[in-house]
């Protein structure tokens, strides 16, 4: 028999972190799958730098990022490229992650096409469709056109269900960005860059933060960033690391704001094996990101989430992210309180893992073999583990 033909597609950095390690877990099923990869590279610089990391190199690349882009831009580019794409590589499923515009548009040209699509992290929600905005709907979306979908969760697993997915279509997996995190995070990892190397964790207590939604753009990061010039002025102990994002309407404020100051070290996006390793030492996170909310409380760091809602709800629960939104004295207080309050500090620093143990690649191979008839039995769900979550 010949192996199935799988067609991965992603575009952006986050899809390619959580993406990687399952290239990596097909490719080594040579007789069941064979695995292509396109890009669409809606991100070009943070894409390059994580297919470097990983040593992949796309099948197909769209290159469709231009500066500034708009989601129109990028919505039509996508699917245009892809058509052409999945007419050549005729792939007999389609696997794409998340909530992206290309995850969208990806799901939208294979469907045009009859052809299967599959959706690694399947099933987050908030309820809230401009928030986030426009990843919401693009899950959502994405979710309409999916045939087999591999939900991180059974959080998740029960909102595809709450929207009639039917349960055999559905496996829950834990999420491949604790795969892609545990590869890349080590004790005795050295920083090569100068500014990272130099800072004493001992010393000092490093907040790391990220900052790029489209909720957030305007007065919103206004306020995160002032609340930070206030949160170094009061502890002469605290650094800020801020890897600032490549979309211009982030680095102007950025700049702008937090741009020559002391203690607040403002650099390009990191690679993820720096970026992994620098959480790994930091004191807390602050962030409005998605895949920080799951992998920094696997390192047991303590995230202050600057948004009003979240689709990651199980380390809230779990007491180690609390949401903050972003308003200036909100964030401040919340800050002080981690700062000053041992106790709590030390409640919130608990590692824990409600998102993956590690085998999430595995369990989605076994799953897609089992999706496709190639194997009997369907694979144990994944469960965090009692003590962990
Ligand atoms: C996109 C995703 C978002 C995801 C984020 C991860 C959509 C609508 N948004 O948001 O869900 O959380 O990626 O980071 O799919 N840029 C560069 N070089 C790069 C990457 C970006 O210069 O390598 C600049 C470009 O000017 C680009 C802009 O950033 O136009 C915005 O990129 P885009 O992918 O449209 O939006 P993100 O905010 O990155
Ligand atoms: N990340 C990175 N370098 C950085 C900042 C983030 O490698 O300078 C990684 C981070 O560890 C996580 C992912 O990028 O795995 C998150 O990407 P982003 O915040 O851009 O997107 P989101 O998760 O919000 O969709």
């Amino acid at each position: 028999m010949q192996p199935f033909k799988v067609l991965v597609v992603f575009g952006t950095r986050p899809e390619a972190i959580k993406l990687a390690p399952l290239i990596k877990e097909l490719s080594r099923h040579p007789q069941e799958f064979s695995c292509q990869v396109a890009v669409t590279a809606q991100h070009r610089e943070m894409l390059d730098q994580v297919l470097r990391l990983f040593q992949i190199t796309p099948d197909y690349d769209l290159d469709i990022m231009s500066k500034g882009q708009t989601l129109e831009q990028v919505t039509s580019r996508a699917l245009n490229g892809l058509a052409r794409v999945l007419q050549t590589a005729r792939p007999d499923i389609v696997l794409v992650h998340g909530d992206t515009t290309t995850t969208f548009a990806a799901a939208l040209a294979a469907f045009y096409r009859q052809i299967k699509v599959g959706h690694v992290e399947a099933g987050l929600r908030t309820g809230n469709r401009y928030a986030p905005f426009p990843e919401e709907m693009n899950r959502r979306l994405a979710a309409a056109l999916t045939d087999i979908h591999f939900a991180p969760t059974a959080t998740a697993r029960d909102n595809l269900l709450a929207e009639g997915i039917p349960a055999r279509d559905i496996y829950v997996t834990g999420n491949t960005v604790i795969d892609a995190l545990q590869a890349t995070v080590r004790p005795d990892y050295r920083f090569s860059d100068p500014r990272l190397q130099a800072i004493d964790f001992k010393r000092r207590r490093v907040i790391l933060v990220t900052a790029h939604r489209r909720e957030n753009w305007g007065q919103p990061l206004r306020e995160i960033f002032t609340a930070l010039v206030e949160i170094i002025q009061r502890y002469q102990d605290v650094e800020v690391i801020f890897p600032v994002h490549y979309n211009p309407r982030v680095r102007q404020v950025a700049t702008e704001l937090l741009g020559g100051r002391e203690r607040i070290t403002l650099v390009d996006p990191l690679d993820y094996e720096p970026f992994a390793n620098l959480m790994a030492r930091s004191y807390l996170v602050m962030t409005d990101s998605g895949g920080l909310q799951e992998e920094a409380p696997a390192l047991g760091k303590p995230v202050l989430v600057l948004r009003d809602v979240t689709e990651r709800p199980e380390a809230v629960a779990a007491g180690t992210v609390r949401l903050v939104g972003t308003d200036r004295l909100n964030i401040i207080q919340a800050s002080c309180e981690l700062l000053e309050k041992q106790q709590l500090y030390l409640q919130m620093a608990r590692a824990v893992n409600p998102y993956g143990d590690g085998r999430a690649c595995s369990r989605i191979g076994a799953a897609l073999k089992h999706y496709l008839g190639l194997r009997q039995t369907r694979p144990q769900d994944f469960q965090p583990c009692e003590k962990d979550s």
